[in-house]
């Protein structure tokens, strides 16, 4: 209990799965939790789970106005914001190569997945530089240092997340900002859209035999380890990449 006691955290795509879980853990151990989605119901149900110390704001990432106005509410309404999980995404249609996919498709997947990441930092960084300091944690994938040939804009907009967390890290940090920047890296978790990518009983069949650790990853497992980037814990921790994925980045 405690560990991100008193902290405002921005959690992005919370209405489901990973953000989902990642908001009731902070709320959990001590943060006020702002609950945002593109998807109403979904946040305001998140919410309704955390019970006390949260509130929902309709969010669509991959605008800039929303982020303004959400940014700006946050410094109003709590104080501060000393927290942002960028963790909102989109997988899009599956499986989608890149001769099937249409330019229509790509560029929503970068809009949502790499713009809605880059609009995060950079509206987050003044307001945590007004706060004393901040952390920030991009959610980008296994898929940044694999190949994805059924998810080929997916792949390509997780492997931008990864390479540009490392620039916002290290840019703050060279300019004194107090604002850490990392990213997290799922393997194949169980919410609705690793679903989605295993439509059958043989395909996940097939995709578990190739973890390690012999199953799927649970949403609260990628939680644990934002509630870790975002704790004072992580002090010492900028421009780093955590994979969590049953060991499947390690063969
Ligand atoms: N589940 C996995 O296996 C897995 C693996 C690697 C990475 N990830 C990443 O983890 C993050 C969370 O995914 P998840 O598995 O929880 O998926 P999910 O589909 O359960 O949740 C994603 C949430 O993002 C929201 N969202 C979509 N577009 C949005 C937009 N433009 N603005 C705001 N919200 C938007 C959705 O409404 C949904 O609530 C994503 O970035 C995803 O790419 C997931």
């Amino acid at each position: 209990m405690g560990r991100v006691a008193d902290k405002v955290v921005l959690v992005t795509g919370a209405g489901s799965g990973i953000g989902r879980a990642t908001a009731k853990l902070l709320a959990a151990e001590g943060a006020i939790v702002i609950v945002s989605d593109i998807n109403a119901a979904g946040g305001q149900e998140t919410v309704q789970q955390i019970g006390g110390k949260a509130r929902f704001e309709e969010h669509d990432t991959s605008h800039e106005d929303d982020w303004k106005r959400i940014v700006e509410g946050i410094l109003e309404r709590e104080g501060k914001l000393n927290g942002l999980a960028n963790n909102a995404g989109i997988s899009g249609p599956y499986p989608a190569t890149f001769e099937t996919e249409t330019l229509e498709q790509w560029r929503r997947m970068l809009s949502v997945n790499v713009e809605g990441v880059f609009l995060g930092c950079k509206h987050a960084v003044p307001a945590m530089r007004q706060s004393g300091g901040g952390s920030i944690v991009n959610t980008s994938s296994l898929a940044a240092f694999l190949a994805t040939p059924d998810l080929s804009a997916y792949g390509a907009s997780k492997g931008a997340v990864r390479q540009f967390t490392k620039t916002v890290a290290i840019d703050c940090a060279r300019k004194g900002y107090k604002v850490r920047c990392n990213s997290v890296h799922p393997g194949v978790i169980m919410t609705p859209m690793g679903e989605s990518v295993l439509p059958s009983d043989k395909a996940r069949d097939r995709m578990k035999k190739r973890i390690p650790i012999g199953d799927f990853g649970q949403p609260e497992d990628i939680a644990y380890g934002i509630l870790y980037l975002i704790s004072d814990e992580s002090r010492f921790v900028t421009g780093t990449e955590l994979v969590i994925d049953g060991g499947m980045n390690a063969i």
